[in-house]
Formats: C-alpha cells, structure tokens, sequence
C-alpha cells in the first residue's frame, strides 16, 4: 500500500471517529417528545406496506437534530422517525423532521442541538394512553431517559384521535381523558407546565370526528395550544396525511411552539 493510500486511510478513520462520537456523545438541550397515532408516526409515502423513500428537503437530516432510539441511544435523526417505534406498521414521514428542521432553521445554531424523542404508535385510542398502561409508561420510560444527560423537554407534540372517533362515547369521553393525560404527564415528568401542542383531527376512523374536533380545539388547559390539521390533503385511504401535508404540519407546528416557548431559551 502506498504512503498516499495509507493516509487517506488514516484520515477515513479518524473523521469516522470523529463523527461517530459526536453522534453517540453529545446530547440535546432542547428535547421534544412525539406522541399520538399513526399521523404521528408518519405514513407519509407509504403505499401497503412499502414506504417510497422520499425524503423533502424540509425533513433532511441535521447533525443538530437526534433522536432517541428504541434502544435509547442518542443517534442522528432520519426518516422515518418511528422505524423502531411504531413497529406494526410500515413508517414513512410524519411531522417530526419538518419540525426540527424548522425549528432550528428559525432559531439559527444558537439553539443547540434538539432532540426528538418518538413514542406514537398507529391505531391507539386515547384510553390505550392512560397511566398505568403500555404507551403511558413507555412514554415516561423514555422521556425520563432522553433528559438523563442534562437537556430540557420543551415540548410533547399530540396528534391522537382517528381512534376514538368510531364509538359516540369515545368521542364524547375524550377532552377529559385528553385533561387528564396532560396532568398526569405533567405530574410525572415533573414540570407542571410542560408546554402540549396538540393537532385538531384531519381526519378519523369513525363518524365522530367533529366531537373529537371540537374538544381539541375547546381545550382550555394552560400552555396547551392546538395546530388544526384539517384540509391537508390526505392519502388515497381519507385517512393519513400526504409526505407534503406532514411537512406542512409539522412547519405549523414549529411555528407554534416558536411563537408561543421560544423566547424561553
Ligand atoms: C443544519 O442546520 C443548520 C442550522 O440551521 C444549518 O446552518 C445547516 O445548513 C443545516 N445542515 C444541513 C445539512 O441541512
């Protein structure tokens, strides 16, 4: 081997070095946590059980932008963000990329780097949410995790609801059961203000999206605010957002969360 090729070797392995343990040490500051159902998770491109790989420039990776892995490791974020996650089902794109991306595009570098913690899982109904259950103490699970290193939760995103729009009393059970999970998250997360954007329903499972609708948008809980998904252009099935409509929600999203939170960091 030449003197030339060895130190193209040399200089592979230490920028590999290099940028694995950037990947793997450092940690976010400002952590957000996803949470709800399929839209959530992101089936952006998904036809069947094929996800087409298109990625839109707004959800591109950023080596400011993690996430933590089912395994709860801190690696680089990529769609889809909920491959490990929301395992049933074959993920695509969901709003979480769009909204990093935005977020840090917004704030500049000054921000640090953010962090995303996917917990949504497609077909839940709000009541497979409740503490004491599975996705509640998963989410906690990993929400206590992702702060280990020093960050801060700035936000859960919630899109959640397709599923209780099926049976009348779901429907109508659901802003107590949405209250009651903010103030058990707040409760065992421990900041009683944990900022919640939740999304108005585009769509449902069932007849009963208007009641899931107006409880969303008539929640009067302090520091939660409500992005309206409605009229984004859905899939063939009327049921999941387009790739382009999750990046349209997930720059709404950010626009939000900066509007409201942002001057707190
Ligand atoms: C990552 O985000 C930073 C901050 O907004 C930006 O300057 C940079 O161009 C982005 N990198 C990529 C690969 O998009």
């Amino acid at each position: 081997m030449s003197a030339i090729s060895k130190l193209a070797l040399l200089v592979c392995a230490v920028l590999t070095t290099k940028f694995n343990l950037g990947a793997s040490v450092s940690s976010p500051g400002n952590i957000f946590i996803l949470a709800g159902q399929s839209n959530m998770a992101g089936r952006g491109g998904v036809t069947g059980a094929k996800w087409d790989g298109n990625v839109p420039p707004e959800c591109t990776p950023n080596q400011s932008i993690l996430r933590l892995s089912a395994q709860l490791v801190w690696e680089q974020a990529r769609e889809p963000l909920h491959a490990d996650i929301d395992i049933g089902k074959t993920c695509g794109v969901g709003p979480g990329m769009a909204f990093a991306n935005e977020v840090l595009r917004a704030k500049g570098s000054s921000i640090g780097v953010l962090g995303l913690v996917p917990c949504a899982v497609g077909g839940t109904n709000i009541g497979q949410w409740a503490r004491g259950g599975q996705l509640y103490t998963q989410l906690v699970r990993r929400a206590s995790e992702s702060v280990k290193a020093g960050g801060t939760i700035r936000a859960v995103l919630w899109y959640q609801g397709e599923s209780d729009t099926v049976n009348r009393a779901d429907a109508e059970a659901y802003k107590g059961n949405f209250e009651r999970l903010v103030s058990d998250l707040r409760f065992d997360l421990r900041n009683p203000n944990l900022p919640i954007i939740q999304v108005a329903l585009a769509s449902g499972e069932g007849q009963f999206v208007d009641i899931v609708r107006k409880a969303q948008l008539g929640m009067t809980l302090p520091n939660v605010k409500c992005i309206d998904a409605k009229g984004l252009p859905l899939k063939p099935d009327n049921l999941h957002l387009t790739t382009m409509s999750e990046v349209h929600l997930g720059i709404k999203l950010a626009n939000a969360f900066l509007a409201s939170y942002s001057h707190q960091f």
